[in-house]
């Protein structure tokens, strides 16, 4: 089956969001220029879902110069599309502790926004400070779109893959972000049913 990649931003693009973004993050969060001031950040766990938002993450960390700790979840979802009530499993937690500190999670795209509810949920209970939502991508349509606190792009409809994201675990390697559309398939689903 041929698929079909449409531009949706540029390499520069995705950069110039991943910039606004840590701009974002470091108003938020109180950082100030210059390490040797001795004035330490109140720098948050950065807390990246893997695998789709590890790019994202990698670039996130490095553009806001914030003096972060990192961790890494990992979900896994069951049911199929034609089912609604998907159920979203943790297959890796994290491993820091967490109690009193600033959480920022870090997606690449809040769909239905299932599992970002599940992360907020499960990490609720570990007891921090605060809990914030960091999305690269944010469906306009997502129920949950208030739960994110900083929004790179909004998306109304298309499978994105690119900058870590993937469909079957392919594209996640290219640095500009696309749409796929699957070709010549009757009943076409456009591309729905990869990602994370
Ligand atoms: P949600 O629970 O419906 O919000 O699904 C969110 C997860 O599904 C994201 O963390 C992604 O891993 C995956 N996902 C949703 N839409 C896309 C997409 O367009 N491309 C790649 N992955 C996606
Ligand atoms: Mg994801």
């Amino acid at each position: 089956m041929d698929k079909t990649l449409t531009i949706f931003l540029s390499p520069d693009e995705v950069s110039a969001v991943v910039k606004r973004l840590a701009e974002e993050l470091r108003a938020a969060y109180g950082a100030k220029d210059g390490a040797a001031s001795g004035e330490r950040a109140r720098a948050p766990v950065m807390i990246a879902i893997l695998k789709g938002a590890f790019v994202f993450a990698a670039d996130l960390i490095r553009e806001t110069g914030m003096q972060v700790a990192l961790d890494f979840m990992r979900l896994g979802s069951y049911g199929s599309r034609d089912e609604p009530k998907d159920t979203v499993s943790i297959i890796k937690d994290i491993e820091l502790d967490i109690r009193g500190r600033d959480v920022l999670i870090i997606e690449d795209i809040v769909d239905r926004g299932l599992t970002l509810k599940t992360i907020i949920g499960h990490l609720e209970q570990k007891g921090p400070t605060s809990i914030r939502v960091c999305s690269l991508l944010l469906r306009a349509t997502s129920e949950q779109a208030g739960l994110v606190d900083f929004a790179g792009k909004s998306i109304d409809e298309g499978f994105v893959v690119g900058y870590g994201m993937d469909y079957k675990e392919r594209y996640r390697e290219l640095a500009g972000l696309y749409i796929i559309t699957l070709d010549n398939a009757p009943g076409n689903d456009n591309g729905k049913g990869g990602g994370r």
